[in-house]
């Protein structure tokens, strides 16, 4: 089975979610925890972009032992510079410098010709792999930019050292066949590719961020990125949660697994939810409240009599402790007398009827009928005569 490398970049593309501002010690806790889990590479911060996000870098850098820590910077010797800074005192020193190619970026955002970002993209990469063992070089905007383009740029900062090449879908436009079929394109045109390790890097612009992932896996690469909760610029980046426990549900499909520990993805999703300050969606795969929560009678009663005929993850997989059924208007007579037993009642069958019937009525009337109002109701019930 192909590993696949894990590059969390929750610390820094995450953080850039609009309304997100972690300080230091809140990037340290969550830092730990992305090492718990057992993420490959975490990139924590853009050491150049501020005083804090650099003190934030270099504590996690010389903290964080068993996950290799990696920060931003743009192509040019300032960044690296500081970047070296910040990051020297890491186990496995790496550094993630990137520079746009897409026509949109090169002629209005840096005002530069395609022979003039070469030339920048080549000496950046030169110059950090005097001090880093492991560069990173991204593409930003690959994914709208010339394919023979990347190609050129490509094959040349290999030749001065780039260790991962990075193919990010910056603006979320690609789709799931067209990514895929840009490594393939990649893989036979760029004749040093092998010296390389792929990346995939994805945003969720168009609700594709995760099928995109995949897709590139399927495609050969060897390490995707991605935040916890798919936090991150405007729609978000890829949720690794999702990629993670997809990869492992459909291992015979996908013949390529990750080593994150998959019981850590609740906890941490839970931290980084607090810490951050942005919700998760009670529908969200994976980690969102209702992921394990079973409210229709037929899926309650046949999860009751045997969990895989509505779920596909067991909780535990996450670290959640167990699935939960939410009594509702849909729910069943067989759901509510195993709640009726869990809250310690053992009522005859006619009084659990009864009880029932009252239950429905109220349904009606309440959207969310508590674990408290079926308690009232049942007691009502067993203190008559
Ligand atoms: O989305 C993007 O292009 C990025 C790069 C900095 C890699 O986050
Ligand atoms: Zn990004």
């Amino acid at each position: 089975m192909r590993k696949i490398n894990i590059f969390d970049t929750t610390l820094r593309d995450g953080e850039q979610s609009a309304g997100v501002n972690l300080n230091a010690i809140e990037k340290l806790e969550i830092a730990k925890q992305l090492e718990r889990m057992g993420v490959d590479i975490m990139e924590a911060g853009f050491p150049a972009s501020s005083q804090g996000d650099f003190q934030a870098v270099k504590t996690i850098a010389s903290t964080i032992k068993n996950s290799s820590v990696t920060g931003l910077a743009r192509a040019n010797k300032k960044d690296i510079d500081i970047a070296w800074d910040a990051l020297k005192s890491s186990q496995e020193p790496r550094i993630h410098i990137f520079l746009a190619t897409s026509p949109i970026h090169m002629t209005y955002k840096l005002r530069k010709t395609p022979d003039e970002v070469l030339e920048a993209a080549v000496s950046a990469v030169k110059y950090a792999k005097q001090k880093f063992a492991h560069v990173q070089w991204s593409a930003e905007d690959a994914t709208r930019s010339d394919k023979w383009f990347l190609v050129k740029i490509i094959t040349e900062v290999i030749k001065v050292g780039a260790t991962v090449i990075n193919i990010p879908d910056t603006v979320g436009y690609i789709t799931p066949k067209e990514y895929g079929e840009l490594f393939t394109f990649l893989r036979e045109n760029v004749p040093n590719i092998s010296q390389a390790t792929l990346s995939a890097h994805c945003h969720d612009d168009l609700g594709m961020a995760t099928a995109n992932s995949l897709s590139a896996i399927e495609h050969g690469v060897g390490q995707i990125e991605g935040t916890i909760n798919g936090i991150g610029e405007r729609a978000g980046n890829a949720a690794l949660e999702e990629i993670a426990v997809a990869l492992y549900i459909r291992q015979d499909y996908y013949k390529a697994k990750t080593t994150l520990k998959l019981d850590e993805i609740k906890h941490t999703s839970q931290l980084i939810s607090k810490l951050t300050g942005m919700a998760v969606p009670a529908n969200k795969a994976v980690v969102g409240a209702n992921a394990f929560a079973h409210e229709s009678g037929i899926h309650q009663d046949g999860v009751l009599k045997e969990k895989t005929t509505y779920e596909i993850i067991t909780p535990e997989l996450i670290g959640v402790s167990s699935n939960r059924l939410v009594l509702g208007k849909h729910s069943g007579r067989h759901a509510f007398k195993q709640k009726a037993i869990e809250l310690g009642f053992d009522l005859s069958a006619e009084k659990l009827k009864e009880v029932f019937d009252a239950f429905k009525a109220l349904t009606d009337k309440k959207k969310e009928v508590t674990d408290d109002d079926i308690f009232a109701l049942l007691a009502d019930k067993q203190t008559e005569p």
